[in-house]
């Protein structure tokens, strides 16, 4: 069992780590608590019927699995169902699934009568090495992608990577992306590591690393004003790849070629190629500049003429620097 703790002015939290914490679940959770449950119509439902087969859930809502479902819409209904069934403030939410149903559930536990405690149970590679853990919550708006957020923290994080093999490959290697920018931002140890073929073997302790670096970033900047934003490497292109491919393209996927884009010229460039091949995600694009441009200087990120993007100058070490919004043309060239 690995444990990862996340600290912030207001709040302390573990995050464990366990292969088939799952089967154990009860052992994590209060007892004499009343529980709901915010899953997906996707996700095993084997997962579910560990829980209940453990602890009580009073009432589970499933959504529809998929990003449309992170909507105001789908959570003023839930919210309307929670009221329905007199779900108050002493219950505590579960949120068992990937990213879409960790920011959603966030954001419901975040404004249910003003706060209601949540757990998250991440099931997907992306989720647990990254959406679980560090308190952002949000809905789209149907213009802008998370536009509608919040800061609410979990009380605990509960992983049990052997969930990870029901994940899709293409999901799997979505979260890939996102453990390869670890290393690149401030891990070349990890870095060096998925150079290797065997990454299943060891799952659990490259989940904890991620979760170590992203506790340590959340704790030194948690409300993105500064070193948290070394999170974003390759997003701001990424975003936008991602909203110009209307969202057929993978957060990872975009933001795999997001990181291939700022690495150019760079001394790794080469082996971050060979990296996102290896873990079959993509390293180009057919959008059009002037699209994606538009699309960056909007970003919610940008603030009136500047925008932060981050750099990484050798593996291990991103730092963030502001340039004219203009200047990101420089970069999609
Ligand atoms: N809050 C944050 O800090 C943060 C960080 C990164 C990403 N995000 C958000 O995360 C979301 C993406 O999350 P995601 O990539 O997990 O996508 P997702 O939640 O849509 O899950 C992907 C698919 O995998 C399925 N699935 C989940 N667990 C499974 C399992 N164990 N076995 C089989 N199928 C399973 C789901 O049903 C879904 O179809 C985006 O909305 C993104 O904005 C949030």
């Amino acid at each position: 069992m690995k444990k990862v703790f996340v600290k912030t002015p207001q709040h302390t939290y573990t995050v464990y780590i366990k292969n088939e914490l799952l089967k154990d679940v009860h052992s994590y959770l209060q007892k004499n608590k009343n529980y709901i449950l915010i899953s997906d119509d996707f996700i095993p439902k084997m997962y579910y019927e560990t829980l209940t087969s453990q602890i009580n859930i009073e009432h589970a809502y499933f959504i529809k699995a998929g990003e449309q479902s992170k909507s105001i819409d789908t959570a003023y209904s839930i919210i309307q169902k929670m009221l329905n069934d007199g779900v108050t403030k002493d219950y505590t939410l579960i949120a068992l699934g990937g990213g879409v149903v960790g920011d959603l559930a966030g954001f419901i536990a975040s404004i249910y009568m003003r706060g209601l405690t949540y757990v998250q149970i991440p099931t997907t590679l992306l989720a647990q090495v990254d959406s679980s853990v560090g308190g952002k919550t949000a809905v789209n708006a149907p213009t802008m992608k998370n536009a509608i957020g919040t800061y609410k923290h979990p009380s605990k994080v509960l992983i049990d990577p052997e969930t990870l093999k029901t994940l899709d490959i293409r999901q799997f290697n979505n979260g890939m992306a996102e453990i390869i920018k670890y290393g690149l931002i401030s891990n070349k140890t990890l870095y060096d590591e998925l150079h290797a073929n065997n990454i299943n073997e060891h799952i659990d302790n490259v989940i904890a690393t991620c979760v170590a670096i992203k506790a340590q970033i959340v704790y030194l900047d948690e409300k993105d004003q500064g070193v948290r934003q070394l999170l974003n490497y390759g997003h701001t292109i990424g975003h936008a790849i991602e909203q110009a491919s209307k969202y057929t393209m993978l957060h990872g996927e975009a933001i795999a070629i997001g990181m291939r884009i700022m690495a150019k010229n760079q001394s790794f460039e080469d082996s971050l190629i060979q990296l996102l091949k290896q873990y079959h995600l993509p390293i180009t694009h057919n959008f059009d500049h002037k699209l994606l441009l538009d699309i960056i200087k909007t970003d919610k990120k940008a603030h009136q003429d500047l925008l932060n993007i981050i750099l990484v100058e050798e593996v291990g070490n991103g730092f963030v620097k502001t340039i004219k919004k203009d200047d990101i043309e420089h970069y999609l060239r």
